[in-house]
């Protein structure tokens, strides 16, 4: 379905119901698409709103972007689909950078987070001169210049090369003007490391075993942070464990919606 948020068309995906529902924000520059494993896995259980950020996807484009305006579309949308209530927010990389923000803005809107091979620092000088050239070279040259750039990291090494095409395929069917105010966006993100502390609603925090773009130290350091979070390493995956080893990603996350009634847990996990 299709929403008009800030006068952008926002598309999205509903799927499922059940108790809780769980807002699924995506990576740069992937798509809605990223998250289709774990919703068909958890739409038993929960309503699964995958929205396609702006300039993602079937989403429309707007020539610049912010961390903060990607956080308000969420809850725009949200209030579109007449969600009062508190959700789940997931996101991966990007999406837990925007998962960050929407914390902060919309505090009372998080019933937990489920942060994903994300990141909590803003972007260093050298970062920002890296992401406004791959900007530059995706206006020039189109959203295939990120799919190259990302391609060769984002997955694991064993990864096959169907799946390797699927991602790259993904990343390059987004708008030029979309991803390249996206990496502006990433560029200009606020420091979230002041906010770790803050979060006091349950966490999960995952990464894959061999994320080559936030690498496992960074996340086991955003789970120390939060009170109670717990880690869960995905063997066999990367920087897109959804995608890589859906099922285990999907079972970490219904664990964790299984224990959202009970007690807050700690410490790290390994999932095979
Ligand atoms: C993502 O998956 O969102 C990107 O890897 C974010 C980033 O480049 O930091």
């Amino acid at each position: 379905m299709n929403f008009t948020i800030d006068g952008v068309r926002i598309a999205c995906d509903v799927a499922g119901s059940g108790p809780v529902s769980v807002v699924f924000v995506h990576g740069f520059p992937l798509t809605r698409e990223m998250w289709r494993p774990t919703v068909s896995r958890l739409a038993r259980r929960a309503r699964c709103i995958a929205p396609d950020l702006r300039g993602h996807g079937r989403s429309a484009a707007s020539d610049a972007v912010t961390i903060t305006r990607f956080a308000d579309d969420l809850a725009e949308l949200l209030d579109a689909l007449g969600e009062p209530g508190p959700v789940v927010v997931c996101g991966l990389s990007m999406g837990g950078i925007i998962a960050f923000e929407f914390f902060r803005r919309h505090r009372a809107r998080v019933a937990a987070l489920a942060l994903c091979d994300t990141r909590a620092n803003a972007e260093s000088p050298e970062g920002v001169a890296r992401r406004e050239a791959l900007a530059a070279a995706v206006l020039r040259e189109g959203s295939q210049a990120a799919a190259s750039a990302m391609i060769g990291t984002a997955l694991a090494p064993t990864a096959s090369a169907t799946l390797r095409d699927e991602v790259f395929a993904m990343m390059a069917s987004n708008s030029r003007v979309g991803v390249a105010a996206a990496a502006r966006a990433l560029a200009t993100r606020p420091d979230s490391f002041p906010t770790l502390p803050q979060i006091d609603v349950p966490t999960l925090v995952v990464v894959g075993a061999e994320d080559a773009i936030t690498p496992v130290d960074g996340l086991v350091d955003i789970q120390r942070r939060i009170r109670g979070a717990r880690l869960v390493v995905i063997p066999g995956a990367g920087h897109v464990p959804p995608m890589e080893q859906p099922e285990a990603f999907a079972q970490a996350l219904d664990e964790f919606l299984d224990g959202l009634a009970g007690p807050a847990t700690g410490g790290p996990v390994a999932r095979g």
